[in-house]
């Protein structure tokens, strides 16, 4: 009888534990990979116009010209996809994405090119490739990552060899290769600071960091379209942008990390209740 309670109780805390952490909209694993809301792996969850691609086990970020990446991680908290950036091809200063004019993003998406990220590029015929601040000099960061890299040998060849950080005050959405008017390859690295080791290690791994705007309630056209949110009415609101989208109810608030409605008082309450479980648990062992 003790244990049959005991394990009820168990049952019931794991059961609030979980209603307070699964967002009902958010997609399953991709293979060993978690799909935070907003992101959209298929139709039925996460927010369709925060669509990446499952294929394979791999999450993937397709680019607008058609060149797509191996995402490499995901962070709810900074909002950022850390995509895995174009290699060069063999022998030659020129980025496999060459043909499709390196990474750029639909502007009209939630995505843009995330501040932190430390760009070089390279083998350009234009003198300034991108807007200032860029380091074009011979002291560069990007001649010390040749330098470092054996495998980007073929650049330490080409005229240009430029740096500049991601993240000035408007947003980007490309990291843009031209053969004219432009640079034939670029290389990127996430998160760099500034200081290079002994024997050129404590450069980052190669990446791109991609933010995305944080989503507002999902769109709806009647009202089961809301079903899945739970506390949620279809309707415009004053923040809605003239659309109908699911606006949680009174004494609930848009949580856009989980993708949930959230009430204040339901949060204090789910809290207090298991604190009383844990009571009653402690009550029941001693
Ligand atoms: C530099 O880029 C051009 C294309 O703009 C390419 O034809 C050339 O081979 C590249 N240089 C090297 C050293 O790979
Ligand atoms: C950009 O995204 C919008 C919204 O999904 C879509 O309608 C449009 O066709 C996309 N543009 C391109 C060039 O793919």
């Amino acid at each position: 009888m003790k244990q049959h309670k005991i394990t009820t109780l168990i049952a019931t805390i794991a059961a609030l534990l979980l209603s307070c952490t699964t967002a009902t909209r958010q997609c399953g694993n991709c293979g060993p990979h978690p799909v935070p809301y907003p992101l959209s792996t298929g139709p039925d969850c996460g927010d369709p116009s925060y669509k990446i691609r499952c294929t394979g086990g791999e999450l993937w970020f397709d680019s607008l010209a058609g060149s797509s990446y191996t995402i490499k991680s995901v962070d709810p908290e900074t909002r950022r996809i850390i995509i895995r950036p174009a290699t060069l091809d063999k022998g030659a200063c020129v980025s496999s994405d060459f043909h499709s004019e390196g990474i750029s993003l639909n502007e009209t998406l939630p995505f843009f090119i995330a501040t932190g990220n430390t760009v070089f590029l390279l083998n350009c015929t234009i003198s300034t490739p991108h807007a200032p601040p860029i380091d074009c000099s011979m002291s560069s960061l990007c001649h010390s990552y040749i330098k470092d890299h054996a495998d980007t040998y073929a650049c330490e060849r080409v005229g240009t060899c430029c740096a500049y950080k991601t993240g000035g005050p408007h947003k980007e959405y490309e990291v843009r290769l031209r053969g004219v008017g432009g640079c034939a390859a670029y290389l990127s690295v996430v998160d760099f600071n500034g200081v290079v080791g002994p024997q050129g290690k404590g450069w980052p791994e190669p990446g791109v960091a991609v933010e995305w705007v944080a989503p507002q309630e999902p769109v709806c056209k009647e009202p089961v379209d809301c079903n899945a949110l739970l506390n949620s009415k279809c309707g415009v609101g004053p923040t809605s942008g003239g659309l109908q989208r699911c606006l949680c109810n009174a004494g609930f608030k848009w949580d856009p990390t989980n993708g949930l409605c959230q009430g204040q008082t339901q949060i204090q309450s789910q809290i207090s209740s298991k604190l009383k479980a844990k009571f009653k648990l402690k009550m029941i062992i001693y």
